[in-house]
């Protein structure tokens, strides 16, 4: 961040925010014209909210939820009543865990895995144990071994939660397979014995999806409503300036997480709460969203083409080509270094492009071997015109790293007489 301020030339393909361009202050002006252009409407915008969230707001989310899934609300057996709207979907991920986890509990996440949410994890003082993604997202035979881990070191009991980030993951871009996620349900009711394992599916991106197939929620798949805490966010299918998430919990997780959420701020924003009730009522956000779709399918296929330009002499570059999200995942060859402490980093800040590391995206897990050869790149905030010239910069930087190992190895070679 601070080298992107410093530096104007800098381009980021690091940073997680969204097209700036495309969004929607027309739509946002002409919703908050007409909430204010009443008293009866200002006043009530204006005044403090609920704690849980505005009621005709949770009622248009939890049809939108079911409708995603194309099902009904009695199919889920959810009602209005177990949404809780937030200040983003950040503080859903973390009031979660602060109610379910003690410090020294353990929570599983896919590895690599989306990282604010390990440092929130970090600060509870939980212990997180990570399991490996492949093109079908998490490994659930992975998963299906850790868990037996845990259970023959008498430790099951310690985990309360497992955390996935299902459609078009930060960082990868892949999502869940519809096999795995009917397995991964199938787990954590197998697993839970005394106490029940949550599954906290983190749907962000869900709705900003371009050409894949759109998969079932693992909610529509818990048809008890028991076992799955659903994460979802206006901040990337709408504005993230409005901050505002929204959950779906099992009924007797949400007078508790109430309890806790009203301790910390008793209601989210409600002025934006009424304002995202318009929004969703006269099909603005529809538009925005199919808008969206659009314009990002435009530039993740500008950073797909760039890549495969530039990286076609590489063999051992590959990356990921999701069908939604904001990201790509590269990986190099394996004696290859993007880290910080690493020459192509530097290389990369000299060329002007700036990525994340993938090791930032994997936690502590001392079980767990972190790949230093990753780096996550976004399309989100990147404007279309500057997608080659970054990728151009990226594999200069890659071509200096190569440079540089090859001349540390040739000092290091021993002399031969
Ligand atoms: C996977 C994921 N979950 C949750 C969030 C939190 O977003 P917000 O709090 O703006 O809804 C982000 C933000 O980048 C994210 O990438």
């Amino acid at each position: 961040m601070r080298q992107a301020v410093e530096n104007s030339n800098l381009i980021s393909l690091a940073a997680g925010f969204v097209d700036s361009e495309s969004l929607p202050s027309g739509e946002v002006s002409a919703a908050l014209d007409e909430l204010l252009a009443t008293p009866q409407s200002a006043q009530a915008a204006l005044q403090y909210g609920t704690t849980q969230g505005y009621a005709p707001l949770r009622e248009k989310l939890l049809a939108r939820v079911t409708a995603l899934d194309g099902l009904s609300s009695r199919d889920m057996a959810v009602s209005p009543d177990d949404v809780v709207v937030t200040t983003g979907s950040q503080q859903l991920l973390y009031l979660v865990s602060e109610l379910l986890l003690d410090p020294g509990d353990y929570v599983l996440t896919e590895a690599p895995s989306y990282f604010v949410y390990q440092a929130a994890l970090a600060s509870l003082g939980v212990r997180t144990l990570s399991v490996p993604i492949d093109r079908d997202g998490m490994n659930t035979d992975a998963l299906e071994e850790r868990l037996g881990q845990l259970e023959r070191a008498g430790e099951l009991d310690r985990l309360r939660l497992i955390y996935v980030c299902d459609y078009f993951q930060n960082p990868s871009g892949l999502s869940l397979s519809l096999g795995r996620r009917h397995r991964l349900l199938e787990l954590v009711k197998r697993f839970s014995r005394e106490r029940r394992i949550f599954i906290l599916e983190d749907a962000a991106y869900r709705e900003l999806c371009y050409d894949g197939p759109d998969l079932p929620s693992i909610k529509s798949l818990d048809r008890e409503n028991a076992y799955v805490i659903l994460g979802l966010s206006f901040s990337k299918s709408f504005a993230p300036g409005l901050k505002t998430g929204y959950g779906l919990l099992p009924r007797e997780l949400v007078a508790p997480f109430l309890r806790l959420k009203g301790n910390d701020d008793f209601g989210s924003n409600n002025l934006t709460q009424h304002l995202l009730d318009r929004v969703l009522a006269s099909g603005a956000y529809d538009r925005q969203v199919a808008a969206l779709r659009q314009v990002y399918a435009a530039k993740r296929d500008l950073l797909l083409g760039a890549l495969a330009r530039e990286f076609s002499d590489w063999p051992d570059v590959r990356w990921t080509r999701p069908t939604g999200g904001l990201y790509v995942w590269v990986t190099f060859s394996s004696d290859f270094d993007t880290g910080p402490q690493g020459p192509m980093m530097p290389a990369a800040v000299k060329e002007g492009v700036l990525y994340v590391p993938g090791q930032f995206c994997y936690v502590g897990d001392p079980n767990s071997p972190v790949p230093t050869n990753e780096a996550r790149l976004s399309f989100g905030i990147v404007k279309p015109d500057q997608i080659e010239e970054a990728v151009r910069r990226l594999a200069r930087a890659a071509r200096a790293h190569d440079h540089e190992a090859d001349s540390a190895a040739a000092k290091s070679q021993p002399i031969l007489m």
